[in-house]
């Protein structure tokens, strides 16, 4: 059985941005976790072409959607592979493969008498695609989320019979495993308890979509169609029964990772309509909260985006990583601010845990022949084993729970842990008398095999970092080991060569 987690499929109306980066990022951190356990990922992400709004950015380039899709699906590949992104699927929405799934997946939904036509009137947001609930409430008539005008829709649409699933819809979402963090659960526990409506799923104003068969001169709305990408990701390049297929690559996902601002959509409207279709819903809606940058919203009217290139190349990937994962609790809005992630850079990564490596690897080469010491037990108990522990335990438990920052904290403390005890134990002191030499080792030993835990916990956070900790160690990731074994205390070798050290995390300058 496959592990099935996806990222949204994000919209190509602009390149990638600190928003997508960090769902993405988060998502990496968790399809490697799931691998290290053993577990057959299928990491899935991609992008959401049709639709108004990417027509429109198209029109006002004067360029071709298609072309301008190419383009910027591009980019999205390009900047998740410099990010060492590892996903298994990326899926378009424009490829046919997709569209041969959404007309399936449409039959199947007319089949269980679930679409009709009606006619759609309301106020619509073109930067969300969504029709919005209550502008009569608004004295603005503005989207709160894209601060632009809403625009009056009065159409002839097909719709889909959401409001036949209510009761079914009000089981699901009260799973306490369904929708993760409770906030959010609660969010749409309200906001189905008001009674679902019936939505539309066809337009006939947008000719950048999937034509409707049997209505041609309809397209399917974009969020039916995008919905469907996660199906077809893991659906076969044949041309019939794509459902079946995707069904036995594993459908249902286990994870779909999204902001909150559409949980609706993945938490309501798609478990409604998979289930028309005869098709299992997917096991969880993670829905993270949004960032911002010193405490105001992003936007390039701001001009305070960050760009994910500019990022990488300033700071590299382990310091953006480890910003986003350890400071921000999944769930919660997070804010980035520049010397807030200066400082956390270097308090944690290079002085924490760089520098505990560094100076024990240095104390270790020039006392011991350039080697790790062998360990004569000497103590009757060993703290900083059982610590150790003590921190893999609570880190299995919190990256079990999609607590990333918890996790990523308690490696933090395991390294500071073994900082107090190396300064505890002063061993450059005990070091000047030879009849401490069995204590000096044990102490340089412990530390050093502690350091080497530090690196394998944070293979799924920090990959890079984590592998040159690694090579510093001269321990090659044991790879015959499985992972849950190798975080075990006590497998680096005795008398084993330690590479001349170099610092593997460098310190960051303020702007
Ligand atoms: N195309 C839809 C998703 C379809 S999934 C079948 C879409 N795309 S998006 O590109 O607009 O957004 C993608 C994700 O980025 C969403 O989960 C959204 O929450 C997230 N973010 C956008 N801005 C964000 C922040 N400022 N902070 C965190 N995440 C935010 O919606």
């Amino acid at each position: 059985m496959s592990f099935i987690i996806t990222t949204p499929l994000y919209y190509v109306n602009d390149k990638p941005h600190l928003g997508s980066l960090y769902t993405t990022i988060i998502c990496d951190a968790i399809a490697r976790f799931k691998r290290l356990l053993g577990e057959d990922v299928i990491f899935i992400t991609g992008v959401d072409e049709h639709g108004l709004k990417i027509q429109r950015t198209a029109n006002e380039k004067g360029i071709e959607p298609m072309s301008h899709c190419d383009k910027i699906s591009e980019i999205f590949n390009i900047n998740w592979n410099n990010w060492d992104i590892s996903f298994d699927k990326f899926i378009r929405t424009s490829s046919k493969n997709h569209e041969l799934v959404v007309k399936e997946f449409f039959e199947r939904v007319k089949g269980s008498n679930d679409i009709y036509m009606g006619v759609q009137k309301g106020w619509y947001c073109v930067g969300c695609e969504e029709f919005k609930d209550n502008p009569e409430n608004s004295t603005t008539f503005k989207c709160p989320i894209h601060q632009k005008n809403l625009e009056w829709r009065n159409e002839e649409n097909l719709f889909f019979r959401l409001s036949k699933y209510q009761e079914q819809i009000e089981k699901i979402i009260r799973e306490p495993s369904f929708i993760e963090p409770i906030e959010r659960r609660n969010e749409i526990i309200n906001f189905v308890s008001r009674g679902l409506k019936d939505f539309s799923i066809s337009r006939t104003n947008v000719s950048w979509g999937i034509p409707v068969p049997g209505n041609e001169n309809h397209t399917f709305y974009v969020w039916f169609d995008a919905l469907l990408g996660y199906v077809s990701a893991i659906s076969s390049n044949e041309t019939d029964q794509l459902l079946e297929k995707s069904i036995n690559g594993g459908w249902p996902a286990d994870i779909h990772l999204i902001g909150k601002d559409i949980l609706r959509f993945h938490a309501v409207y798609w478990p409604a309509m998979l289930i028309s279709a005869g098709m299992k819903v997917p096991k969880k809606v993670l829905g993270h909260g949004f960032l911002t940058r010193e405490g105001q919203k992003m936007g390039k009217s701001l001009g305070n985006v960050l760009d994910p290139d500019i990022l990488l190349s300033k700071y590299g990937n382990d310091s953006v990583r480890w910003y986003l994962i350890k400071d921000i609790s999944l769930g919660n809005d997070g804010d980035f601010q520049d010397r807030r992630f200066v400082d956390t850079i270097n308090n944690d990564l290079a002085n924490t845990i760089g520098n505990l490596l560094n100076r024990t690897s240095s104390m270790s080469r020039k006392w011991f022949d350039n080697k790790v010491p062998n360990n004569e037990k000497t103590f009757n108990e060993n703290i900083l084993a059982s610590f150790s522990m003590q921190i893999v335990e609570s880190y299995m438990h919190n990256f079990n729970n999609y607590k990333l920052d918890l996790a990523a904290n308690d490696v933090l403390n395991l390294a500071i842990k073994t900082n107090l005890y190396l300064n505890d134990n002063q061993p450059w002191v005990l070091i000047k008398d030879e009849a401490n030499i069995p204590q000096v080792k044990e102490v340089i030993y412990n530390v050093l095999e502690s350091t080497r835990i530090i690196g394998l916990l944070l293979l799924p956070i920090l990959p890079e970092l984590s592998s040159r900790i690694d090579s510093q160690l001269g321990n090659n990731y044991k790879k015959d080991l499985q992972w849950k074994d190798q975080i075990k205390w006590g497998s680096l070798e005795f008398n084993s060569e330690l590479p001349k050290p170099s610092p593997i995390m460098n310190k960051l300058e303020y702007e």
